[in-house]
């Protein structure tokens, strides 16, 4: 049997959260500290605040029992063996990450730190930081027996960020002696002993009792590089089918059936090969500018990763140039915008893709109607309804008269529209799909041209359909 051990997460973004209802799922107390009060009432109220799958089940399960939520940082401490940062690194400037709320927290750890603690850096950070928490303490009258500092990066996708970390591919720990390293194996043992694994009500997922995760032990520096390292490559793998993509277009060649002959390449995988829209969300963007930044200041020539963020940039203006080459002149146009969110399945729109177009588009004087099932009450904040822009209560209110459908965000109700009611509603039957939702040959079927990523355009089988409609 494993055994429980005490545990405080700093934070209650995506990650702390998350990082806090599961280790309570494995069995451990936590006590999750934040600064904001509200937050933590919400919390203590059973408000989750974001729109993540699983997460209300097991705040249920837990709240103000195996995971209490504080503003109180050094009860937390005091109380906990382990002590996760899990608070924000937002871009700066520059793009590197800013450490100040880090910092923050390590001097206010050190405040209260009397015994010996293992300090884990969650966060998403740049090679050195664990140098500069030690620092901090340091600094700050701890004295070096008293802590380790150690990284254990997540690898979580918003939407389904409890199920990766209940059943993650690999768990990373960067730890520079034994001593941090055994608390960290003790907390991850129930999922890599497989024990989680035989319980009937936990959450399932791929890993199992005769194939759980495997912890790998890693120097501190190296885990912090595998984190944006990772990140890094996985926007690297969108960018370059996005750029094959390009290329399909102007070879008339399908990037689908590329995606396919490529990804059954064991070497290369069929993951992350969807080209569409270019990448967002609140790690991507971010990370990728960031490792950027580590290396200008380590003297690497790293230029990769500025051509990454430039096929990316590239990649949501080449999609209003389609918009436009199927509509000839945007200025006055209509169009029903399907998504908002940085992908499917979250309420996030940290850095969408999907809300940069749809500034294009106002700058170039369309007028726009949106809708997204779950993103709108966000939009609304940084996008205020009002001029040429209005939401929709629904895809089909978004697209009455509009001259063109477009699909920004892959939702799964996004590719399973009532075509026959569009087709009504559309003022030309027109759809440019930024996400490869469709079939294109059955939208001509059905009468529409169908413009896509990286996929010859399909026109109507009858030709009439694009004509306005009276
Ligand atoms: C990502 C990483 O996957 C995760 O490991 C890390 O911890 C946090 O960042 P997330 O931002 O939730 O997770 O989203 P992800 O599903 O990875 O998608 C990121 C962006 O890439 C989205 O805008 C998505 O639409 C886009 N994407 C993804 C593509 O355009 N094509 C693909 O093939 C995959």
């Amino acid at each position: 049997m494993s055994k429980p051990i005490p545990i405080a997460v700093v934070g209650s973004g995506y990650v702390g959260l998350v990082a806090a209802v599961c280790f309570a799922e494995m069995g451990h107390p936590v006590i999750c500290v934040d600064n904001d009060q509200q937050k933590v009432t919400a919390l203590q109220e059973g408000d989750t605040l974001i729109h993540e799958h699983h997460l209300p089940e097991l705040l249920g399960r837990y709240r103000n029992d195996r995971v209490r939520f504080t503003t109180d940082l050094a009860e937390a401490t005091r109380e906990s063996d382990a002590i996760f940062i899990a608070v924000g690194t937002p871009q700066s400037e520059t793009g590197d990450a800013d450490l100040s709320y880090v910092e923050a927290v390590a001097c206010e750890i050190a405040r209260s730190l009397t015994s010996y603690k293992v300090i884990v850096e969650k966060s998403t950070v740049p090679v050195y930081t664990n140098e500069w928490i030690s620092r901090a303490l340091e600094r700050n009258g701890v004295e070096r027996h008293l802590f380790d500092v150690v990284s254990n990066p997540e690898f979580l996708r918003e939407g389904t960020a409890v199920v990766d970390f209940l059943h993650p591919d690999r768990i990373v720990v960067g730890a520079d002696n034994e001593r941090a390293a055994a608390i960290l194996r003790d907390i991850y043992a129930p999922l890599t002993s497989g024990e989680y694994y035989q319980r009937e009500d936990g959450i399932s997922g791929c890993c199992s009792v005769s194939e759980p995760p495997p912890l790998l032990l890693t120097s501190t520096k190296s885990a912090e590089i595998i984190k944006h390292a990772s990140n890094a490559f996985l926007a690297l793998k969108i960018s370059f089918i996005n750029a094959v993509s390009n290329l399909c277009e102007a070879a008339d060649a399908n990037v689908e059936q590329v995606a396919r002959g490529m990804g059954l390449d064991t070497r290369i995988g069929p993951k992350f090969l969807r080209p569409g829209v270019g990448y967002g969300g609140s790690c991507f963007p971010k990370d990728v500018a960031a490792f950027r930044a580590v290396a200008e200041q380590m003297g690497i020539d790293f230029s990769l990763l500025t051509e990454v963020e430039k096929i990316n940039a590239q990649q949501k203006k080449r999609f209003v140039s389609k918009v436009r080459s199927a509509l000839w002149n945007l200025r006055g146009k209509k169009l029903a915008v399907l998504g908002l969110a940085f992908k499917g399945d979250t309420d996030d729109i940290r850095e969408s893709p999907a809300i940069e177009i749809i500034r294009m588009l106002l700058n170039e004087g369309c007028s726009v109607a949106a809708f997204d099932p779950a993103a709108m009450e966000r939009t609304q904040q940084v996008l205020p309804a009002g001029g040429k822009l209005r939401y929709a209560a629904d895809a089909y209110e978004a697209a009455k008269d509009a001259d063109a459908l477009l699909i920004l965000t892959d939702w799964a109700e996004f590719g399973e529209l009532d075509l026959r009611r569009l087709n009504q509603l559309l003022r030309y039957s027109i759809i440019v799909d930024g996400r490869n939702l469709y079939d294109p040959a059955v939208l001509s079927d059905h009468g529409f041209t169908y413009v896509s990523v990286g996929r010859p355009a399909a026109h109507p089988i009858r030709e009439t359909s694009t004509v306005a409609k009276a």
